[in-house]
């Protein structure tokens, strides 16, 4: 039983359900952030990162910032490109639209290669565009957390490796690392941002990066200086790089709470095969996108390789409208996401299952939400059709 004040299952995607020993890492008392018993836990946090990314080279490097997701698209925009850049932003929705907006914000030219509603862009049409210009980097949103759709990460990384050697790939796993399988080093990834509010299990307030050490030499052979001070790896690639040494320093102040419960989840994800991780996920995930299509429900992503594992977008009854079953939901325990892609946000709602609620076998929050979805969804009026349950 959880220790926490009773209160409805977030199965939004992203923040999630905190286990009790990550909340409870967050009280610890208050510690000198130069000191050394802190700078150990940093160290420690950031070394344990490099396994949650699968990377064992000694020259890739993690980064962990106070602030959101947001911020590790400052972070890419302000590092890995200059002022002029032209990069290819893979569309699969609402957060490649921000992600453009940010590289636009440094002076960087963002062309997006978009892909119907519920759809990626496929391979050969990306092979097309990476022939057309010469781009400094392709970014790639894996799980897109306004449609729930999933990218192939592997598949887009040998294309670009294949075609366009020199292209920096970066993909934003805010709604995908740790809960979905990523081989930086394997991959031949450049960079991969996260947050620590979805499948790593935090509070929000951290954002996350792994840069290969390509990323890292590119950014040494700027010709301009990055144009943030805050997001600046100028300021920040000596601070982590003592944390890990186990040495003092200081550019900016570190959240010690917030990394003391990143240092727990992290902890518990590694105390288990990854592997295992992912399984679960995705079993839990099928479970979910089943009941759903039994339901007589569509999901955004139609088709079964584009469906995310860690959640699920799902369309509505013709008709039906977010305000009308999320209040009912509460009631029954369970918060849900209204839609998010501006074009059809009225018409869909968001099942986040990714975390505690899926790995600890003592919650039943997944089975919870099932039946109170298609209980609500009768209670407003909602007749599945027939030879639908
Ligand atoms: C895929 C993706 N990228 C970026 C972000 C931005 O992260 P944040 O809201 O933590 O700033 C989000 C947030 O949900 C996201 O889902």
């Amino acid at each position: 039983m959880s220790e926490q004040a009773p209160h409805p299952a977030l199965l939004i995607p992203g923040p999630i359900e905190f286990d009790d020993e990550v909340l409870k890492a967050m009280s610890h008392y208050s510690e000198s952030h130069v000191g050394m018993p802190f700078v150990n836990t940093f160290g420690e946090t950031l070394s344990m990162l490099r396994k949650l990314f699968q990377t064992s080279d000694p020259n890739s490097q993690p980064f962990v910032l106070s602030g959101s997701g947001t911020l590790g698209w400052d972070q890419v925009a302000a590092n890995l490109a200059e002022p002029g850049d032209e990069v290819l932003v893979l569309h699969t929705g609402y957060f490649a639209d921000s992600f453009a907006d940010c590289f636009e914000t440094y002076g960087v030219k963002a062309t997006q290669l978009k892909a119907p509603i519920g759809d990626r862009p496929q391979q050969d049409e990306v092979e097309k565009a990476l022939k057309e210009k010469n781009y400094k980097m392709i970014t790639i949103t894996h799980t897109d957390t306004s449609t729930g759709v999933l990218s192939e990460i592997e598949g887009i990384a040998k294309l670009v490796h294949k075609v366009s050697p020199d292209t920096l790939i970066v993909v934003d796993g805010v709604c995908s690392v740790g809960c979905e399988e990523i081989k930086f080093d394997e991959w031949g990834l450049d960079c991969v941002i996260t947050a620590s509010q979805k499948a790593i299990g935090c509070p929000a307030g951290l954002s996350i990066v792994m840069t290969s050490a390509r990323g890292i030499e590119r950014f040494r052979a700027r010709k301009v200086p990055p144009g943030s001070y805050f997001a600046s790896w100028k300021n920040w690639l000596p601070i982590m790089q003592n944390y890990e040494a186990k040495k003092p320093s200081y550019f900016a102040t570190p959240s010690p709470q917030l990394i003391h419960a990143l240092h727990t989840s992290l902890t518990q994800i590694l105390s288990r095969p990854l592997d295992e991780r992912f399984k679960v996920h995705k079993e839990v995930s099928q479970k979910i996108k089943k009941a759903i299509t039994d339901m007589g429900l569509k999901q955004l992503a139609s088709k079964p390789e584009n469906q995310a594992n860690g959640m699920t977008a799902i369309y509505l009854p013709e008709g039906m409208t977010p305000p009308e079953i999320l209040p009912t939901l509460m009631k029954k325990g369970v918060v849900f996401a209204g839609g998010l892609h501006k074009e059809i946000a009225g018409k869909y709602v968001r099942f986040g299952h990714m975390g505690v609620s899926v790995t600890d076998p003592k919650r039943d929050d997944i089975d919870r939400a099932i039946k109170a979805l298609k209980e609500g969804l009768t209670e407003v009026g909602y007749k599945a059709p027939n030879g639908s349950s």
